[in-house]
């Protein structure tokens, strides 16, 4: 998979880009990142990228022709890719549009700065996305949010092949409480049944606490939980359990 990054700021990207998972998914060749600096097609002596807002008000607005002519480029150099904008105005970014989104041969991620870029940037563009409901001073901090969400979903980058399936939002829940070495802290202990070695006794246990953990502190994600009938039968258990 290849991703490109269109930013005014490139340097934000090299340190996270050589640290863990995103690094060994490059040294692996599963993953390319191509970071493109928008200024490099700006077409005057200043490099200008941005500019004052028509009908006024403060700030400044990135400007279009740059945009357009660093996505121009991109598209004719190898496969023309899916093209992003960060934006808090975009879709709120969940675990089913990361999925989604590795799928894709080539993803053009395009990072916005200042108040925003030109309106007219929306007709080149495949996709809005936000990572949430706050505003950063730029995209690139949540095109990193986004590599790193897509990027553990490319076959072959996580070394356990289970570890994405497993964790946190499979299905919608949150993850099973974790322990490992030692089996007592302080006061506390391990939950005796994680070290029985009884498998499907471990397997319903966690199943349980996921959904337990799920009700407890994100009950909105329980809306949309499809739950088996094994399930149901935690949930009763769990309802049972919760004081009042
Ligand atoms: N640019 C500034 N804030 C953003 C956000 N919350 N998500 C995506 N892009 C942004």
């Amino acid at each position: 998979m290849i991703i490109t990054v269109l930013t005014l700021f490139p340097k934000i990207f090299e340190s996270p880009f050589q640290e863990s998972i995103i690094k060994k998914a490059v040294e692996k060749g599963l993953v390319s990142f191509n970071i493109v600096n928008i200024r490099d097609f700006a077409n005057d002596v200043h490099r200008t990228c941005d500019d004052t807002p028509y009908g006024g008000g403060p700030g400044m607005v990135m400007k279009i022709e740059p945009i357009y002519k660093a996505m121009e480029y991109v598209n004719a150099n190898g496969i023309r890719p899916k093209h992003i904008l960060l934006t808090p105005q975009g879709r709120l970014l969940n675990e089913e549009t990361a999925l989604r989104l590795a799928r894709n041969p080539h993803l053009s991620l395009m990072c916005g700065r200042y108040e925003g870029v030109d309106e007219r940037v929306l007709s080149f563009v495949d996709e809005e996305i936000s990572i949430g409901d706050y505003v950063l001073s730029g995209g690139e901090i949540p095109a990193l949010v986004l590599i790193d969400a897509i990027v553990r979903h490319i076959p072959g980058v996580l070394g356990n092949e289970a570890s994405t399936s497993d964790e946190s939002l499979k299905d919608g829940l949150l993850e099973y409480p974790q322990y490992t070495r030692p089996p007592q802290f302080l006061d506390m202990e391990v939950p005796p049944v994680l070290l029985s070695g009884n498998h499907e006794e471990i397997r319903k246990w966690r199943r349980k606490e996921s959904i337990k953990k799920t009700i407890l502190k994100r009950s909105d994600l329980m809306e949309k939980f499809v739950p088996t009938e094994e399930d149901h039968k935690f949930i009763r258990e769990i309802m049972e359990d919760i004081p009042g």
